[in-house]
């Protein structure tokens, strides 16, 4: 259970690509749960709650994780510029997956939506914040425009991975990845 520099630990991986999946599945019920009307739209509202809510305790555990188990090191060939970018991008998400879910409860608490249960299972309520219709909008606006800077992240990481896989002929997607083979020469 330790990070290597030829393969991440099994829990960073787990978290890795569970946090990934859940993002993207969140972000289509964020655009379902927008064009509900009626009784589903409360559904698509507790799904959307329920997901981002785990994204954010799985986020706090894989940073707890992190703290305790420093990255692997970057491969040696990577420039400055290169190893600022990457890891930059890898902070940056870990505040985003933090402050996007806090930021879409703080927008629905502040706009009184109704407790809703996590997945059926136990009541998740409001943040303790003062109700307001143009609060709520501003922390709404904010929500989605976070997502929107995550798009960018996500970009710049999956471009960063293909230049490691097709380019640099590096073992970093395989370190994140094992089922993709190290490239040959
Ligand atoms: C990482 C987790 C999350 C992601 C990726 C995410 C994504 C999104 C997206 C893409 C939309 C906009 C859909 C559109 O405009 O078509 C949205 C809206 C919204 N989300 Fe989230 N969300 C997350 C977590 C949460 C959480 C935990 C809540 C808490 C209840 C929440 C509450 C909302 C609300 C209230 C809106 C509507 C905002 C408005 O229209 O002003 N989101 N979300
Ligand atoms: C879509 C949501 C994604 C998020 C939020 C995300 C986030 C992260 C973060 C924070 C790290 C740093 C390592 C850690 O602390 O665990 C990382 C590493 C990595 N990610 Fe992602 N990732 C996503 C999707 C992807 C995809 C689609 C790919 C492949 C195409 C990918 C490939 C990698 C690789 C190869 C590493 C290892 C980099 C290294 O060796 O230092 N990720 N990712």
């Amino acid at each position: 259970m330790r990070e290597s520099e030829s393969r991440y630990s099994n829990l960073s991986i787990l978290l890795h690509w569970t946090i990934a999946a859940l993002l993207i599945a969140n972000v289509l019920v964020g655009g379902w749960m927008e064009d509900a009307e009626g009784p589903d739209k409360l559904g698509w509202f507790a799904t959307h709650k329920s997901l981002g809510i785990t994204i954010f305790v799985l986020t706090l555990v894989r940073l707890g994780w992190r703290i305790t188990h420093p990255w692997p090191v970057l491969p040696p060939h990577m420039a400055g510029w290169e190893r600022l970018l990457a890891r930059g991008t890898h902070i940056l998400f870990y505040l985003a997956l933090l402050a996007i879910p806090l930021l879409g409860w703080a927008a629905a608490s502040a706009g009184g939506a109704p407790t809703t249960d996590w997945f059926g299972l136990f009541p998740i309520g409001n943040l303790p914040l003062p109700r307001s219709e143009n609060l709520g909008d501003a922390l709404g606006g904010a929500h989605k425009l976070l997502v929107k800077a995550a798009y960018v992240l996500i970009g710049l990481h999956v471009l960063g991975a293909i230049k490691h896989q097709f380019l640099n002929r590096d073992g970093v997607l395989h370190r994140m990845l094992p089922i993709i083979p190290t490239p040959r020469d």
